[in-house]
């Protein structure tokens, strides 16, 4: 399973603020280009994908959406806004994800909530070691895609990998804060469109398998 966390501090929480104009809608394009890198190739889905995705834009944030590879999950590349407005609109406002269309799933969930329960080394690394000092950086299995981290054609992928993707801002001060302990991991020397560095760590992934 190839797993992926998009944080977007923008993107609307109510179904009703998903119109036409999706950039309005706090940049749902952006949302609708990731989903379609994540999950769509050339007359085919890919079938091994879960894409979670935490939207902080007004009015009802925090939400936490999850498409997964379902065959029978009613999406199209062509209306990608109409699914994601129809999961907005029957949201619970508590935790517990609710399935609204096979394989896709949506729930009231902060950003570090979701991250702490998907790596499995984060407790881990707040146990301080024997000379009281904390664990620097993980050795867990969420990882932060940066320009700046460790190549990814160095590493050696177990495949329970979950790969944490900003938006066409990056992620807040609070969120990088937040993040700093999670090691970085770059897909290349460019800074790239969130939507390209999922295109391009997919073809990473396929060439290792
Ligand atoms: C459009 S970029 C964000 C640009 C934003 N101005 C910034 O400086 O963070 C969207 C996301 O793609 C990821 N990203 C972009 N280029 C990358 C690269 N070369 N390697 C790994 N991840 C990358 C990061 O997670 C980033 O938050």
């Amino acid at each position: 399973m190839r797993e992926f966390i998009y944080y977007s501090k923008s993107a609307v929480t109510s179904g009703n603020l998903i119109k036409d104009d999706l950039k309005k809608a706090g940049r749902m394009d952006i949302v609708c280009n990731v989903i379609i890198s994540a999950f769509f190739i050339s007359n085919e889905m890919r079938d091994d994908v879960k894409f979670h995705l935490i939207f902080d834009g007004p009015p009802n944030a925090p939400r936490h959406l999850v498409l997964e590879s379902n065959e029978e999950m009613p999406i199209s590349k062509k209306n990608v806004a109409g699914l994601i407005k129809r999961m907005l609109y029957k949201s619970p406002d508590s935790e517990g994800l609710l399935e609204v269309f096979p394989g896709a799933s949506i729930e009231r969930k902060s950003f570090e909530k979701v991250v702490k329960e998907l790596d499995a080394g984060w407790v881990a690394r707040d146990i301080p070691s024997k000379e009281g000092t904390k664990v620097p950086s993980s050795s867990g299995n969420v990882l932060l895609l940066d320009g700046k981290g460790v190549d990814v054609r160095s590493l050696k992928l177990k495949g329970d990998e979950v790969f944490i993707i900003g938006d066409h801002e990056g992620f807040p001060s609070d969120k990088k804060k937040f993040l700093k302990k999670i090691d970085k991991v770059s897909v290349g020397p460019k800074v790239l469109f969130a939507s390209q560095v999922i295109t391009v760590l997919h073809n990473e992934i396929d060439r290792k398998e």
